[in-house]
């Protein structure tokens, strides 16, 4: 496998999940990393991502500089090739002193072959954004590309197999990035590629088994895609050790509890113990308005709930959950700032009594997708729209009640009726109502109303991290238009929502 060291980028699994389909395992880990876990590891290779820092500035993230010793070949990507520079002896400019700065795409010229451009043009097109430049390489280096304002643009030191690039070859304006970290993977690193979800599978089976032993395990199942397959794959990897507890809050969708028991608990035979909790979480949401708090009720009432069940079972000591890397990134890590909290990461209480089990926190939902598939499991669930954890408890804007809750419930319920008709389930990522909670005034048959406005949100996306708006027939929009205001009760107006993320996110909560 090949590692990829975090200094921060929002988009640094780009790098591990680039790596991954050539077929080749790879990892995002901390930066702390000591040089004797990494020997440990043994990985095939070592790439520092990028990063907001300067070398110099107060709380940059350093390296264990043992990792320069343990001849395994090395990339630094950005920020990570300033840290080479700045560690190995060179010199770092920092942010306009040396008129260095460079953002958007520009053009490297090779000046010398170099096994990591092998097989790409003398000249391409890069995407540099970068503040501070190197701007003396360390001894026993040279330099193989520069670029208009960048004398050192790609660096090496062939015989330490260390490597630096200050563009960034995994987003897709870098030309020719995919042939570069192929040939970082393939020609300097000897990495075979021979990683699939099938080895996924059995990796993640064989993780699980060694961590739990003959413990129990108890898993979050909220019938998404997520947890859907994290079941199934506990499932394969400790059989009954795993009880898995199904939740209804009374924030779920139309329909969707009876559907769970009958999928997974029939069909996957999973063993599961529905809870039925509604007054429990609408007792502790009434009158509580602010996003967070509601995200972090729920977050908690979740745990407390898995706490008392756990209990009642008798020696369970591993929570499982769904949590995929881009819940991790949003909420914040180490390294990166935080967006919204998911519920299932910044919602857990400070004294919970469990350790995680986690197997999807290092991948895309896509990448989630295709193990499902790989694991067995059939289109509807694996093609199931995500649904976040809170449910419709953050599509009712603002204040939970009963009312609110029915009135999102029964138009997301002919949204989708809607959607499926049209044969457009897979073509929208996302698409559900949302009640912002104000009324405005109507006028039905010869009368005045004063009801509520729902919302539409449908979008596409890869992966949930950017989304844009779903560009539906005017026909369909009117038609759900018509059916919503007619059929639920409390409804005069419908409107759609139409801005992308960024800068809004795809739930309005
Ligand atoms: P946002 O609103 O952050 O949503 O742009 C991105 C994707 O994540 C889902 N989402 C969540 N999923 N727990 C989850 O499991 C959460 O707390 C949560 N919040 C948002 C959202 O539905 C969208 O697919």
């Amino acid at each position: 496998k090949i590692i990829v060291l975090d200094f921060g980028s929002q988009y640094n699994q780009l790098i591990t999940r680039r790596i991954r389909e050539f077929g080749v395992f790879s990892e995002l880990l901390s930066h702390r990393i000591t040089a004797s876990e990494i020997k440990e590891m043994a990985p095939k290779g070592i790439i520092f991502s990028g990063g907001p820092n300067s070398v110099y500035g107060e709380g940059a993230f350093d390296i264990d500089p043992e990792i320069f010793e343990l001849g395994i070949p090395i990339l630094g990507i950005c920020y990570g090739m300033q840290l080479i520079t700045h560690k190995l002896g060179g010199q770092v400019d920092v942010a306009g002193t040396a008129g260095n700065r460079e953002y958007g795409q520009s053009n490297l010229t090779h000046t010398k072959d170099s096994i990591l451009f092998s097989g790409t043009p003398e000249e391409q097109v890069v995407l540099m954004s970068h503040g501070d430049a190197v701007t003396e390489i360390p001894n026993g280096f040279v330099t193989t590309g520069t670029s208009h304002d960048c004398p050192f643009a790609a660096i090496e030191n062939v015989e330490r197999n260390i490597y630096g690039i200050q563009f960034h070859p995994e987003v897709r304006h870098s030309q020719y990035g995919n042939d570069i970290l192929k040939n970082f993977a393939f020609n300097i690193c000897q990495a075979e590629a021979n990683w699939s979800m099938g080895n996924f599978i059995d990796l993640e089976i064989a993780k699980i088994r060694e961590k739990v032993g003959d413990r129990k395990v108890l898993l979050g199942l909220s019938g998404g895609v997520d947890s859907s397959v994290v079941g199934v794959l506990l499932q394969k990897a400790i059989g009954d050790q795993l009880t898995s507890i199904f939740v209804d809050h009374g924030l779920l969708r139309k329909g969707e509890a009876e559907q769970v028991m009958e999928t997974l608990g029939g069909k996957f035979g999973l063993n599961i113990i529905k809870v039925d909790a509604q007054k429990r979480f609408l007792d502790k949401l009434a009158g509580v308005s602010d996003p967070e708090k509601k995200r972090k009720i729920i977050g908690n009432e979740f745990v407390y709930l898995f706490d008392d069940e756990a209990t009642k079972l008798d020696g369970v000591d591993f929570l499982a959950q769904g949590t995929l890397y881009t819940d991790v990134i949003e909420s914040g890590t180490e390294t990166a700032q935080t967006i919204k909290s998911h519920h299932n990461v910044g919602g857990l209480p400070e004294d919970m009594q469990f350790q995680l089990i986690e197997p999807l926190n290092t991948l895309f939902k896509d990448e989630v997708r295709e193990l499902g598939t790989a694991l067995g499991m059939p289109d509807e669930i694996v093609w199931r729209q995500p649904f976040p954890g809170p449910g419709l408890g953050i599509r009712v804007i603002g204040d939970i009640t009963e009312e609110k809750l029915e009135i999102v419930r029964e138009s997301d319920a002919i949204l989708r009726e809607e959607i499926a008709k049209a044969g457009l389930e897979r073509d929208v990522w996302q698409y559900f109502t949302v009640l912002p909670g104000f009324r405005s005034v109507g006028v039905m048959g010869d009368g005045r109303t004063y009801d509520y406005t729902v919302g539409i949100r449908a979008i596409t996306s890869i992966d949930g991290m950017t989304a844009d708006f779903a560009r539906f027939d005017w026909d369909l929009l009117q038609k759900i238009s018509v059916r919503i205001v007619n059929e639920v009760a409390h409804v005069n107006r419908i409107v759609y929502d139409i801005t992308s993320k960024p800068p809004a996110t795809v739930e309005w909560e």
